[in-house]
């Protein structure tokens, strides 16, 4: 199928695979904990999922320190798991992407070891290196690390220190030593980048979410080499692929989607989209969704609205809940209906959303020391709960690799009428279903401040969402026909009466 076609009703669920479920009992998660999850999945509504990365790693920044692209780290399991879970995946009408991470690599990966040897070698350029160690190799806002190896020259790092940029040149060098972003010295680089996502397109994953997507081409003030490069390195892998799905770490979805070609961006809490983002979950009471908060629709739909405008058809925005780097969890500042009211607002959007594991079972943010590179994130990563038993389902082992955090299980949850993990899954099934919910059927914000009320069209159906995030008891007048989906409000004669945080969603 068109990728551009499944993905307008998709609904994907995120999965830091160290915390979703231990089949082997050593306290870490593994794909094949996973694999037994799918069914899971799968009731929830979800049909495609985004795995953080799974590759051969020393964990120093929750596995996006690639070490071996290639290959699952042991702690995962092995490739001939992950084509299983490619696999059992597809026939539970589930699609998986993996996390690209093509700006840096761990400090331990073999590219990094030749390159960073005093005799020149085949990788010698894969990296940025200034020609001495008396120079530092900035460029727009790149960070050194001076004196560490045998090569005289110091390294430039796209994140942490032991993760040196991968060298995609400079858009505008502006030292004799930064090599122009088109220089064919640069080459190989990209044909090694292009061929780890066609070895796991091979192996039959769906596409992947890509790490600090902006961050390839430096000193590239616009973007447009960036994007250049993108488009170029789509041209190569879709070639192979055309059903490859491409979704961007970038926060800037007209950049990403309209000039870079990714099918989608993620809508984030940085970058162009930060005030926008924040302004609905995380800043306690300044957020929309958090009991009594005076916090208004406003900033989000303006820039939301906008943005979509400039897509121009051409993919969609990536709207999560939350992921693995955001503080805290999306329970924040929520009790159930108003955590359910966000899932309402988050499942009606034209844009894909993303739900981040655990987040349906109202999981709590657990303040903890750094594991694996994680620091205050650690806390958004802790094991999913899965029952009432040893370690909450997660794992048979005496004790965890992540802790495990208090609150609701998986299993209460299903148990329990009226809970949100039966919200998010009743949602994530209209999602796919109703048409007019698609990410490419129209949009038109008719209420702004307080309760937000939009209209969705598409496929010859007319809905009215009304989103009520922060319980204030309030009436609408609304002249809507059968309700497919509502709590907290109810709908008499031409007047929807909020009691309390919750949603309706109505024909018209
Ligand atoms: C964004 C990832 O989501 C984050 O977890 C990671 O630390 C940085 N990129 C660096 O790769």
């Amino acid at each position: 199928m068109d990728r551009k076609e499944w993905l307008k009703s998709a609904v994907f669920y995120e999965i830091y695979p160290t915390s979703f479920f231990d089949a082997n009992g050593d306290g870490v998660g593994d794909v094949e904990g996973i694999i037994r999850k799918l069914d899971y999945i799968a009731g929830l509504g979800c049909n495609g999922i985004w795995l953080n990365p799974l590759f051969c790693s020393p964990f120093r920044d929750g596995g996006y320190d690639v070490a071996d692209y290639k290959r699952v780290d042991p702690r995962f399991g092995t490739n001939e798991d992950l084509v299983r879970l490619f696999k059992e995946a597809k026939e539970r009408g589930i699609r998986v992407l993996l996390d690209l991470v093509p700006g840096h690599t761990s400090d331990t990966h073999p590219w990094f070891r030749r390159s960073a040897e005093a005799a020149r070698n085949e990788y010698s350029d894969y990296y940025i290196w200034s020609p001495n160690v008396w120079t530092d190799a900035r460029g727009e806002g790149l960070r050194t690390v001076n004196g560490m190896c045998p090569r005289d020259g110091n390294y430039a790092v796209n994140f942490f220190s032991m993760q040196p940029a991968l060298n995609y040149g400079y858009a505008a060098p502006t030292e004799p030593w930064q090599i122009y972003w088109r220089d064919a010295r640069l080459l190989p680089l990209r044909r090694e980048i292009e061929g780890v996502m066609k070895f796991w397109l091979g192996l039959g994953c769906a596409g992947f979410r890509v790490d600090m997507a902006a961050s390839l081409v430096k000193n590239d003030a616009d973007k447009s080499a960036t994007c250049a490069l993108w488009r170029e390195m789509f041209s190569v892998v879709r070639g192979e692929y055309p059903e490859a799905v491409f979704v961007s770490e970038w926060s800037d979805p007209p950049r990403a989607v309209g000039e870079a070609g990714f099918d989608m961006d993620f809508f984030l809490h940085f970058g162009a989209c930060e005030p926008a983002y924040m302004s609905l979950f995380r800043r306690g009471a300044e957020s929309v969704f958090s009991r009594g908060s005076k916090g208004a629709f406003a900033p989000f739909f303006d820039t939301f609205v906008q943005m979509r405008a400039q897509l121009g058809g051409n993919g969609f925005i990536a709207l999560p809940g939350g992921n693995h780097d955001m503080v805290p969890r999306l329970s924040d500042g929520k009790d159930e209906a108003v955590a359910k009211a966000a899932y309402a607002f988050l499942s009606t959007l034209p844009a894909v959303p993303f739900f981040y594991y655990g987040d349906e079972i109202g999981m709590r943010y657990q303040k903890l020391d750094s594991k694996d590179g994680g620091y205050d994130r650690t806390g958004s990563r802790t094991p999913m709960r899965w029952n009432g038993g040893k370690n909450a389902g997660f794992s048979d082992a005496e004790e965890t690799y992540l802790p495990v955090g208090e609150g609701e299980s998986a299993e209460s949850m299903e148990a329990r009428e009226g809970s949100l993990l039966h919200t998010v899954r009743a949602l994530a099934r209209l999602r796919r279903t109703q048409p007019a919910l698609a990410a490419s059927a129209e949009l038109r914000v008719l209420q702004k401040e307080g309760v937000a009320v939009y209209e969705r069209s598409g496929g010859g159906q007319r809905l009215l969402v009304a989103v009520n995030p922060n319980g204030a008891a309030v009436s609408l007048p609304f002249a809507a026909g059968k309700a497919l989906a509502s709590e907290g409000c109810t709908l008499e004669g031409e007047t929807l009466a909020f009691a309390d945080a919750g949603y309706m969603i109505a024909q018209i």
